[in-house]
């Protein structure tokens, strides 16, 4: 049964916010200086903050501040509100859960709601096999259970991540993530037995997928073993190492060397996955079918909500009490996940993946068209990005920088990536309009047109 939530004029966001950028202060304004400096006495510096800001309402493609400043969100919290925030299917099933029990822990006394999202899952991820999920709270929590089950079923130890790639900051996941600063710098040793093969990337390395799948394949075969390896984990768009999208044919070939090796190939869609870019997944860009599947991000509307699902021989070998956690697949979390999904559905949200994608394409394409540091452009649906480069073609991470403090200045929520600190990447909820999104846009061009080279 549906219900109606009532929440104080001030205090409801939700889609029914006003779809505007509004500036009433300079940003940050008083009210989110003062609180910053609340934060700055109670928080840990390590938990750092990319704007200085505090939200108190957000819907639709806007987020508000503490100060009433209106901002455009290009970010949705890192690809998390798919859905938009408070989306009405999502935040009516939480408060319907809420009210019924917050909590008894799945493995103690199961419920309704954590085995649909499991249905759900099992349906919805590439491949008509057998499959079964097991759920969790992060994406780093999801992708450690991955190999976990992994090494179980295949006996073996060894696990290979990708140049560029980002996976988590458990010791684990740090260990499989690429970049030292910020994500592993001074927090080893890290977990052992963790093997990087190089990643594809056409805009640096020319190569066809067929070439870097072959260079990959030459580093595992020489420097681990097929014999040693249990598992291949790849995300199909690399989202912080910089929105990388790899060569048609690379991703394909991985899978056939990990099938024929007896190799599990995990796929990483965290960042990817919930119609972010236009497919429920993005594995299904790529024709491929991976043997284990990680989610977590747009899963739940934005509720801390996490998911490993899988072929049913390889989810099923961890012995029983093998695999778990007190929160793992909160009912609370789950109802949500049940509403994200209704919303997925109900507004069409995979093609207005694409449909934003074409809008994202136009107005970089024409600012390219007259800005060469717009070194490439490339991702899929709304998760799209454009890697800045200075006149000779090398990452220019200072000028990137430069742009996103405009923007941020200028009330445009957009966030950076890559490796070398160069990529402006475009992640915008779903439920953004059209002219708020060219609007954002547009606010990039300013910014680099301030930044003249
Ligand atoms: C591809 C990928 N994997 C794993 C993670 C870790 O997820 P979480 O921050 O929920 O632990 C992220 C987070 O950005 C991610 O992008």
């Amino acid at each position: 049964m549906s219900m109606t939530v009532t929440a104080p004029e001030h205090l409801a966001g939700g889609p029914s916010l006003p779809q505007q950028r509004r500036l009433v202060t300079a940003i940050p304004g008083p009210e989110s200086q003062a609180r910053m400096a609340r934060k700055a006495a109670a928080v840990a510096s390590g938990v750092s903050t990319m704007m200085p800001v505090f939200a108190v309402a957000a819907g639709g493609g806007v987020v508000v501040d503490a100060d009433g400043n209106s901002l455009i969100d290009l970010g949705s919290g890192i690809a998390v509100t798919n859905v938009g925030n408070a989306d009405p299917f999502v935040t009516e099933a939480v408060i319907e859960q809420v009210r019924r029990f917050t909590h008894t822990c799945f493995t103690i006394t199961p419920y309704d709601g954590y085995v649909e999202v499991a249905e759900a899952l099992n349906r919805l991820t590439p491949g008509d096999h057998e499959k079964r999920t097991a759920l969790f709270n992060s994406g780093a929590e999801a992708v450690e259970n991955a190999i976990k089950i992994a090494r179980h079923y295949t006996g073996k130890s060894a696990v290979v991540a990708f140049d560029h790639g980002y996976h988590g900051r458990t010791n684990l996941t740090m260990a499989l993530t690429a970049k030292a600063m910020p994500y592993k710098a001074g927090f080893g040793p890290f977990a052992p037995d963790v093997y990087r093969a190089p990643m594809s990337y056409p805009f640096r390395d020319g190569l066809s997928g067929a070439e870097a799948a072959e260079r990959a394949i030459h580093t595992m075969e020489r420097q681990i073993g097929a014999d040693r390896l249990a598992a291949i984990i790849i995300e199909p768009i690399q989202g912080e190492g910089g929105f990388i999208v790899p060569a048609p044919g690379f991703l394909p070939a991985l899978q056939e060397w990990a099938n024929a090796n007896g190799v599990v190939f995990i796929a990483d869609e965290v960042q990817t996955g919930f119609a972010r870019t236009g497919q429920m997944l993005a594995s299904e860009h790529e024709g491929i079918v991976p043997d284990l599947v990680v989610m977590a991000k747009g899963i739940a509307g934005g509720l801390p909500l996490s998911a490993v699902t899988g072929r049913a021989e390889i989810m099923d070998a961890p012995h029983a009490g093998g695999l778990g956690g007190t929160y793992g697949g909160n009912p609370i979390a789950t109802a949500a996940a049940l509403g994200a999904l209704r919303a997925y559905d109900e507004h069409d949200l995979l093609a207005r993946a694409r449909e934003l994608e074409g809008i994202i394409r136009d107005e970089l394409t024409a600012l390219q068209s007259r800005d060469a540091r717009i070194g490439d452009i490339r991702g899929r649906g709304a998760m799209m990005a454009t890697e800045i480069v200075d006149a000779d073609g090398r990452p220019d991470a200072g000028l990137t920088g430069r742009v996103a403090k405009h923007c941020h200045a200028q009330g445009v929520i957009v966030l950076t990536c890559g490796t070398d600190g160069n990529v402006i990447r475009l992640l915008p909820p779903l439920s953004i309009s059209d002219a708020l999104l060219r609007e954002g846009i547009g606010v990039i061009a300013e910014a680099l047109a301030a930044n003249a080279a």
